[in-house]
């Protein structure tokens, strides 16, 4: 019989609801928040409020889109975590409440598996080519830089991991030194697209292993436009594109030479790259280069599914659904999972 599960993922700022039968999608619907956009970065206090005004409307869309009624649905899946604490709640609670009313079992998330798990949707009319086991992902988000080993759908182990800053916090840390909005990653990515990478150079850290380190980078950045101002107070309108070209391909760089050094310590060549930075165009053009001379087999998602949305809580959900781990109603979102 088919499994028919409504995922709700709200762990920051974007409130998104999907549905997932047998691992397809039949609709994944994302409601952003542009409130955040004047403050810099996201407003824990506005995001969750926000929440609560979208999650009801949202889910009516995603169910008017899938053709599904709540009497068709299996089981409701939820972020639990990580994330910002309030928005998370707004999610659980709907959830739970959905559960409730219907009867029906509730299947906790994690929001950094669920990133790594967005290669696994199934979508209608693509032809589908699915990793396999094991799978070694690059996890770049706003909040995360991991390298993830999948031994199977639901076993991970986080080999690499940042010590301070993520890879999407230092585009948008520079980002915001230039004065573009919040998220500055799509716009450094567009600008770039016409700049020299090779134009500036800036620290590249040195963090022993497969971990991450990005503050460096930041106060690099900051030193040099704050020197640069003092010569010229237009610098950074002159040279706007070359300095988010030579930004990116640092960070990119940074990412690819651990991914490099994951494959050849494990051994694996089932690659993948995932979450909100995986959608940078200079990441996944390098990241396709790398692989043809290194003969890795390359999943890089498609740009709905970088960037947070519920259809990878809902695929995540389809696996425990299937080895029936489900959830009590007494659980508790978790700010760190
Ligand atoms: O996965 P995500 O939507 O949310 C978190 O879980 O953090 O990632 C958001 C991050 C932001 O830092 C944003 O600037 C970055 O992803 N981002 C990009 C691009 N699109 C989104 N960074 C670089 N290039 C992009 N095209
Ligand atoms: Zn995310």
């Amino acid at each position: 019989m088919a499994v028919t599960i409504l995922a709700i993922e709200s762990s920051c700022d974007d409130t998104s609801v999907a549905i997932i039968r047998d691992g397809y999608v039949l609709s994944n619907l994302i409601a952003n928040q542009d409130i955040h956009m004047a403050y810099g970065g996201v407003v824990p206090e506005l995001a969750s409020r926000a929440h609560q005004a979208n999650i009801v409307p949202v889910t009516h869309q995603a169910m008017i889109k899938a053709d599904v009624k709540a009497e068709d649905i299996d089981a409701v899946a939820f972020t639990r975590g990580p994330g910002l604490l309030g928005s998370l709640l707004v999610g659980t609670s709907f959830a739970k409440g959905f559960a409730l009313a219907q009867n029906i079992p509730l299947i906790e998330v994690n929001h950094l598996q669920a990133h790594v798990m967005a290669h696994f949707i199934l979508e209608k009319d693509k032809n589908n080519r699915l990793p396999s086991f094991p799978f070694l992902c690059l996890l770049v988000s706003g909040g995360h830089t991991r390298i993830i080993i999948m031994k199977s759908h639901l076993e991970m182990e986080v080999i690499g991991n940042t010590i301070d800053d993520a890879a999407g916090e230092a585009f948008d840390k520079c980002g915001k030194v230039m004065g573009f909005t919040y998220p500055a990653g799509p716009l450094i990515d567009k600008l770039a697209g016409t700049g020299n990478k090779n134009a500036f150079r800036f620290a590249k850290p040195h963090v022993k292993g497969l971990d991450f380190s990005f503050s460096g980078l930041k106060t690099s950045f900051l030193y040099f436009l704050r020197d640069s101002l003092k010569e010229d107070p237009d610098f950074i309108e002159h040279n706007k594109a070359d300095l988010c070209a030579s930004l990116q391909h640092t960070i990119i760089s940074i990412l690819i030479s651990k991914v490099i050094t994951a494959s050849l310590q494990t051994g694996i060549k089932e690659i993948g790259i995932a979450g909100g930075v995986s959608a940078n165009s200079g990441l996944r053009n390098e990241m396709k280069t790398e692989a043809e001379k290194r003969k890795w087999n390359l999943f890089i998602p498609a740009f709905s599914l970088t960037t947070d949305n519920a259809a990878m809580i809902g695929i995540t959900a389809y696996y425990k659904y299937q080895r029936g781990q489900f959830a009590g109603h007494d659980i508790a979102p978790l700010a760190r999972y």
